[in-house]
This record gives C-alpha cells, structure tokens and sequence, in this order.
C-alpha cells in the first residue's frame, strides 16, 4: 500500500481558467525530466547523498544500537531546531500514541516520553528543564553546523545539569548528533569523549530526517525504522522514473512551480485531515520555505522567487480559515492530506432522535464524518475555482512517512531546479544569526550589532 495522489482538482476543466490546462503543464514537466537528469547526475557524482541514506545500514544500525542502551528511561530530550527537529518531531506527531506523554510507563511499552526544546523560550525551557530529571533522561542534542545560537544554549544547560547530578557519570545519558568532521559541538565531543552519531556531511538539516536525527529518536520511541526507510527507498524508485508522466515529484513540482509563477497561486496551503498528520505540515513548510525562497538564481541574478507554504488543519480550520479560502484572493492551491483508514474507529450513539442536529450522526462513525468534511471542503473549493492536490495516506504507517518525506525533498530538489536557484543553502538565515551574536557579544561579531541594541 502506497501514498496516492491525485491531481484531479488541479487540472483546467474544473476550475474555470484557474488550474494548469494539460498543454502548460506538458513543456513544464519536459524541464521537469531535464531537472531530473540533473538531480540523477548529482547523485551518481554523490552530491545528493540524502537519496541513498534508506541503504545507509551502517547508520541504522549504530542508531538501533545506541538506542538499545537507553531502554527503560523516563524521557527524550531533544534539543535541536529546525531541521534539526522538525522531522523527528513529524514522526512522532505520526507514529506516536495521541497521548504519548500523558501514558504510564506500562501503557508506553517503557518507552520515553518525548520532547523537543527548539525555541528559547524561557518559560518552556525551565518547564521542560525541570520535570526531565537528568538521571531518568536521555538527552539528545542535534547540531549540523555545531554552532546554532538556540541549540549552543540549551546545550550548556543540559551539561550543567547532568555534571551537578550525575558526577562523572554524566555523559552517560548524553548523545550528540552533528557532522563528523567539522563544528564546534564535533570538537567539543572529541574532547570530552561523548557518545555521538553522526550527521552526514552532505545531508543539509531540512533533508536530513532519515539520518540517526530522525532515526535515533525513533528507535527509542518503538517506531518500525525499517519500514519507513523502505517507504522512503520505495518512493525514490518512483521519483527516479524518467516517464515524467508517472512521477509523482515530477508532477509536483512541475504544477506547484506553475501555480506560483503563471497563475499567482503563491500560497500552497497543506492542509492535513488527520491530526497525525499536522507536524509532516509543519516539516513540509520548512522543506518548501527554506529550499526555495532565493534572492538569487544560480547565475548570481537577483529573481526573488519562492511560493510561501501555509499548514491547516482539517476539520477544525474549516471554522477558521476556509472562509478566507473559497471567498479570499485567488492566490492558493491546496495540498490536502487525506487518510483513507484510520488507526481507530469512533462510532456516534444514537441519542436524542428528536432533535434533527444530533440524530443524522447517530449510528454513523466519526471516520466518516471527517472523510465527508475532506470531500465537502475539496468540491467546494472546486467550485470556487481553487485548485488542489490531494495526497492520500492508505494508513499513517511508518512506511507512508518515509514514502512522504522523500516524496517532497526529490519534489524540493525538481522544484529547485525548475526555478534554477540553489535548494540547498539558506543564505538569507545568515544575516539574523550574525546580528544575534554581536548583540549577544559573540567574539568576532561585537561590529556587527553596531547601534542596535536589544
Ligand atoms: O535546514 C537547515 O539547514 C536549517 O533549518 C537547520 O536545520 C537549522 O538552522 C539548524 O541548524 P543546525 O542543525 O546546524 O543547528
């Protein structure tokens, strides 16, 4: 059982001028193919090694490992950002138990309760801070670059914490995941000897979900690994094919790329029908923003490009924001995530039979209540002529997480190269860490904040 999508409702027809009529979409998807030689060729010359990390089975096999030793503990510490923790957090959201952390230990399989500190927001910290206990959790920092100002933080309060409690022992619940050669965190876990894995040197942080910063935590968590590393290797060979025609990254980026840049359709709204299924949003918008809002074109050209990606959540943005939908500009496509079967089954009591509000429900389940709303709030956007793609889960299973999250970096790495700008770097990110060090008097950037002051 796979992903499927389904593009029906980007199509001309229905849309009244407003979706990609069959004659633009096929010169796109022949660029398309060019973009995927390219991506081919990258990878056989190994520049785009986050393609062949589901073979990777010397780096599964150390996270299985090193997750082994931490059976038993209370809690998962996670400190890291962006793509750092997007991608765990995603799975977790996914494959993880609605009330994960609320559990006892038994109803949790004595599996941690999981958390993630990315922001440096004082009051979540000393809240998190405070209920892990450092002997009953294990703390895993996340750091690419080794270097991130929010991460660096957090980092000195974890080692504080477990040198005061643990003594010597402290470095025992401690796991350091960054790049294996470079960085300051790298440096500093050679010298202090801890315990790390590594984040391969050519996987950037908003593709690097199925490297141990995505792996390790869910060992820990019980989660089916090999499952997901054979969706994600699955949707690769999909995502490889040279019929454009059947690739489902190609017709991504292909129709997203036109929406944005010939019918000013620059708002692509996932809108997920699953709570399950929120965090992968919030991973796709990183993945999206990130890779393709550019300044310059691979020439150096200043082209401004990038569509802004927007999450939503189904049913309950419908009392929200699909007022704004149908009626608002018509600068949006959708990407709806549907889920055809549910991990449960929720029926309505029959109660109440006289009035007329309740008794339709009753004896009808909630799975169809939410799949009618999905079918509703799609046909009345249609209507509207507002296009969208729906993407359809057969299950949230480990092996449809892995399938999406390659889905979308292959649908990133076309998309890039239909815009021709460089998805891998974030420049524009640079500019507010360097002032944040000088106002926080980094050595080396004291000029940089010059006349600014926090
Ligand atoms: O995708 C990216 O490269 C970024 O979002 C990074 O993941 C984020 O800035 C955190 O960086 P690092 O892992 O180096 O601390």
């Amino acid at each position: 059982m796979s992903l499927a999508l389904n593009f029906t409702y980007a199509g001309s027809k229905k849309l009244g001028g407003h979706g990609i009529p069959n004659e633009m979409l096929k010169p796109a998807l022949e660029r398309a193919s060019k973009a995927l030689e390219h991506v081919r060729s990258e990878r056989k010359s190994g520049k785009l090694p986050y393609l062949d990390l589901p073979e990777d089975r010397k780096t599964d096999q150390a996270c299985r490992e090193m997750a082994e030793k931490f059976e038993g503990f209370e809690n998962f510490l996670l400190a890291g950002i962006g793509g750092s923790s997007l991608g765990p957090l995603a799975i977790f959201n996914a494959l993880g138990h609605p009330m994960h952390n609320l559990l006892s230990n038994s109803k949790r399989k004595n599996r941690p309760r999981f958390f993630t500190l990315d922001n440096v927001d004082p009051v979540q910290a000393d809240a998190l801070f405070s209920f892990c206990k450092p002997e009953k959790t294990v703390y895993n920092i996340i750091s690419k670059s080794g270097a991130t100002a929010e991460t660096a933080g957090a980092s000195l309060i974890i080692f504080d914490a477990l040198k005061k409690k643990l003594g010597s022992d402290w470095k025992k619940n401690l796991v350091c995941t960054t790049d294996p050669e470079t960085g300051d965190l790298r440096k500093l876990c050679n010298t202090e000897k801890l315990q790390t894995l590594p984040l391969h040197s050519g996987v950037g942080g908003r593709f690097s979900v199925l490297t141990p910063v995505g792996l390790f935590p869910s060992y820990c968590l019980g989660f089916d690994v090999a499952a997901m590393l054979q969706g994600a290797a699955e949707m690769r060979e999909k995502c490889l094919d040279q019929d454009v025609t059947k690739n489902p990254a190609a017709n991504l980026a292909a129709l997203l790329y036109l929406f944005d840049t010939t019918q000013h359709k620059r708002m692509h709204v996932m809108m997920a029908y699953a709570n399950g299924l929120y965090g992968m949003a919030d991973w796709f918008r990183q993945l999206w923003a990130e890779s393709l809002g550019k300044e310059l074109d691979l020439e150096g050209k200043p082209v401004y490009v990038g569509p802004t990606p927007l999450k939503a959540l189904g049913a309950t943005d419908q009392h929200s924001q699909v007022q704004l939908y149908i009626e608002g500009p018509h600068d949006k496509v959708f990407l709806f995530l549907e889920v055809k079967k549910f991990a449960k089954r929720v029926k309505f009591p029959s109660l109440y039979g006289n009035v007329s509000s309740l008794d339709y429900l009753g004896g009808q389940t909630m799975n169809k209540l939410i799949a009618a709303e999905f079918t509703a709030t799609r046909e009345a956007l249609a209507q509207r002529n507002r296009p969208s793609v729906t993407i359809t889960f057969p299950e949230v299973d480990a092996h449809a997480v892995g399938e999406f999250f390659m889905l979308w970096e292959m649908t990133t790495s076309i998309a890039g190269a239909l815009y021709r700008i460089n998805p891998y770097d974030q420049p524009g990110v640079e500019l507010g860490k360097v002032l944040t060090y000088g106002l926080m008097g980094r050595a080396g950037f004291e000029d940089k904040a010059k006349g600014i002051k926090v």
